[in-house]
Order: C-alpha cells, then sequence, then structure tokens
C-alpha cells in the first residue's frame, strides 16, 4: 500500500516567495466511476478522456509564516474571494497535512479559474482538484526536489487529486487515464489514476466531445450525495461487475479502433449510470426534458446518415457528443440545426482529447 505520508517534508531554510500555476483540465468518463468506499477508494474501474478546452487555471503563492500550525489561506474564484470553496479547500489542505507537513508553515494565496460554468454537471471538482494537487507537487518539487521524475511527479499528483475528488485523479495525463485496480490494465490502481494513451487507436487520440450545456443550473443532488446512495442500492453489486466487465470490452474497442463497439458501451454505460440514480433511494432524475430529446434526436441522426456520433453523460443534463475527427463537419452542421435550440443559451463547448496538464507558472 502507498503512504505519502512524509514528516520530514519540512522547511528548514529561508525561501524566496514563489508563485506556481497549473492549468488542467477536466475528464470525461467512459467507464463511468459511481460508488465508493474507505477514503476516496473506487468500488469500480472507470477510465475517461482528458479533455482540452474545458479547464481550471490555479495559481498558488506561498509565503513563509511565523508560527507553524494550521493552514492559512487566502482563496479567489474568478478573481473574487469565495468563503464556500475556500472552507472545501481548507478541509482538503488540513486533510493532507500529513503528506505535504510544510503547507502548515506558509501563507497561501490560491486564484482559481475555469473556462466553463461550475456545478453544470461537467467535472469541474476534477480540473480544479488536479490544478491545485498539480501546484502542490510543484511546491514539494521547488522546497525540497523530490519530485524530479515525470512518472513519480504525476502519480503523486493523481493520488492527491483522488483524495480531492475521485474522478479528478485521471485528469493529470495526457490523452486517457485509469483508474481502479483491474485485470484488464496492467499496473492499474484504487490509489491513483494510470496514463494509458499508447494503449489506444490513433482515431481515438484525437477524438471530439462537444459538450451540450442542456442546463446550467446547479446539480440537485451532488456526486457526493450520489455516490453515497450506491450504498444501498440493491444494483449495486452486479453493476460494480458489469463496470469491470465492460472496462475489458472497452479497452478491445478502444486497441483496435472500433469506432461503433466504443460508441455503443459508451452510450450504455451513460444510461446505466442514470438508471443508477433512478434506482437510489431516494431515486432521482438529473436528465431534463431536453436532454433526452438530444438523445433521441442523436440516435436518429446516426441510424439516419451512419456517421458515428454517440453520446455519453456525466452527473448531470448535459450531453456529450463523442466522434472522431473525420465527421466534424457534418456533425457541426447537426449541432447547429438540431441540437443548439435545445441547450440554455445556446450554449456549448467544442472539446476534443487534449494534452494533459501543463505548468504555465
Ligand atoms: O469525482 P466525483 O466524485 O465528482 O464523481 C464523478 C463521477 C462521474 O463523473 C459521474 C463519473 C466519472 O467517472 O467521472
Amino acid at each position: 500500500m502507498r503512504d505519502y505520508s512524509n514528516p520530514d517534508l519540512l522547511i528548514t531554510e529561508d525561501f524566496e516567495t514563489q508563485e506556481i500555476g497549473w492549468q488542467s483540465p477536466s475528464n470525461i468518463a467512459i467507464i463511468k466511476y459511481w460508488g465508493k468506499h474507505g477514503v476516496q477508494l473506487p468500488r469500480n474501474p472507470s477510465i475517461s478522456f482528458t479533455l482540452s478546452a474545458a479547464h481550471t487555471r490555479t495559481e498558488v503563492t506561498y509565503h513563509p509564516k511565523s508560527t507553524a500550525d494550521k493552514i492559512e489561506l487566502e482563496f479567489y474564484f474568478e478573481g473574487k474571494q469565495n468563503p464556500a470553496f475556500s472552507k472545501k479547500i481548507e478541509a482538503f489542505l488540513t486533510s493532507i497535512l500529513d503528506i505535504f507537513p510544510f503547507l502548515s508553515q506558509l501563507k497561501l494565496v490560491v486564484h482559481s479559474s475555469n473556462s466553463f460554468p461550475h456545478s453544470a454537471g461537467i467535472a469541474s471538482s476534477a480540473s480544479a482538484m488536479s490544478a491545485l494537487s498539480l501546484c502542490l507537487c510543484s511546491m514539494e518539487q521547488e522546497l525540497f526536489k523530490t519530485l524530479s521524475d515525470r512518472n513519480e511527479f504525476l502519480e503523486k499528483a493523481s493520488y492527491i487529486s483522488r483524495l480531492g475528488s475521485g474522478s479528478a485523479c485521471r485528469s493529470v495525463y495526457p490523452t486517457m487515464a485509469a483508474w481502479g485496480a483491474t485485470s484488464h490494465l496492467a499496473d492499474t490502481s484504487d490509489l491513483y489514476a494510470v496514463e494509458c494513451g499508447d494503449q489506444i487507436h490513433d482515431v481515438f487520440k484525437t477524438y471530439h466531445d462537444d459538450i451540450l450545456f442542456i442546463s446550467k443550473k446547479e446539480k440537485s443532488v451532488s456526486s457526493r450525495a450520489g455516490h453515497a446512495l450506491m450504498e444501498g442500492n440493491p444494483y449495486a453489486a452486479p453493476r460494480y461487475q458489469q463496470a469491470n466487465d465492460r472496462f475489458g470490452l472497452l479497452m478491445t474497442a478502444l486497441k483496435t479502433g472500433d469506432i461503433a463497439a466504443f460508441g455503443e458501451l459508451a452510450e450504455q454505460e451513460a444510461l446505466t449510470l442514470h438508471a443508477l440514480m433512478m434506482t437510489s433511494n431516494p431515486a432521482y432524475i438529473l436528465m431534463t426534458p431536453n436532454s433526452m430529446e438530444a438523445i433521441a434526436r442523436v440516435q436518429n441522426f446516426r441510424k439516419t446518415t451512419d456517421i458515428p456520433l454517440y453520446f455519453t453523460l456525466d452527473a448531470g443534463p448535459n450531453l456529450h457528443l463523442l466522434y472522431p475527427h473525420s465527421v466534424k463537419e457534418p456533425v457541426a452542421k447537426f449541432i447547429k440545426e438540431q441540437l443548439v435550440e435545445l441547450c440554455e443559451d445556446g450554449g456549448f463547448l467544442e472539446d476534443a482529447v487534449g494534452e494533459g496538464a501543463f505548468r504555465y507558472l
């Protein structure tokens, strides 16, 4: 069992105030993580595309302070102080003081902003928590020079991201990442995600994932509450088995470039995720009539044109449209003519598989 707690990471020498900035993307799961146990451990393996346009930028400035007792944080979201987010981040930083004890020796000023509306079923926590975790790992490297190796750096950043928000652990890697131990992929772990972009067919490396903002309203049931409800769900055990089986099928489709098998699995997983919400107690529905209408139109478009456009859903009403780069033009026309009218304020985001997180400061 990996244990990152390290009482030696304490600052003993003078240092300069420094600023670190990371941009980290959102990700879209094809096999969904839904249900957890222990300290942010998944009940089943999941795999996602790393996105690009949907991302968070986080900057951390750290200053020396005289007393090393607790976290001292000033947190700004989109330029304004945000007490609710600040409280969450402070609790998160306090929970990882055994891993980064030096955090209690610093005053932290954090600025964070998203390229998309938060809490709209786009994994804003994934990009936000991974961006922050990458900043923390860079701080460790700057102060102690202990994370020089790229793989070790990203594995630790993924581990820390997971503690902040499960699915965030997949966002630190380019292209595609898997999280959760499974026999269908080597070196997988429940503790951190692994990079798997090198295992997939080229067609998936430039895949598109356009996000339809069916509703930008905050979700009525948070993911945290949704995961917790899985504990009493009578379908939980067969679901976890199904996710593992589908993971194996998906790996085959990804390796061979089987777009149809990939798309079928993506849609099945999306609908299973929402079926699990509808079979929770209390039961709830996050899709809206426009989500359903958009699904029907996507499936009809595919049937009548033979263009391999498929959808997936996150824990929210918004559709993610998955398609290969070769059909970009007809899909763009279809979105404009038939889907934009179903989106709140006509909003959608053209996104695609991306290069992963990067440090800009
Ligand atoms: O990471 P969380 O706790 O926000 O859960 C996200 C779960 C899904 O987005 C619905 C699926 C996934 O694997 O990303």
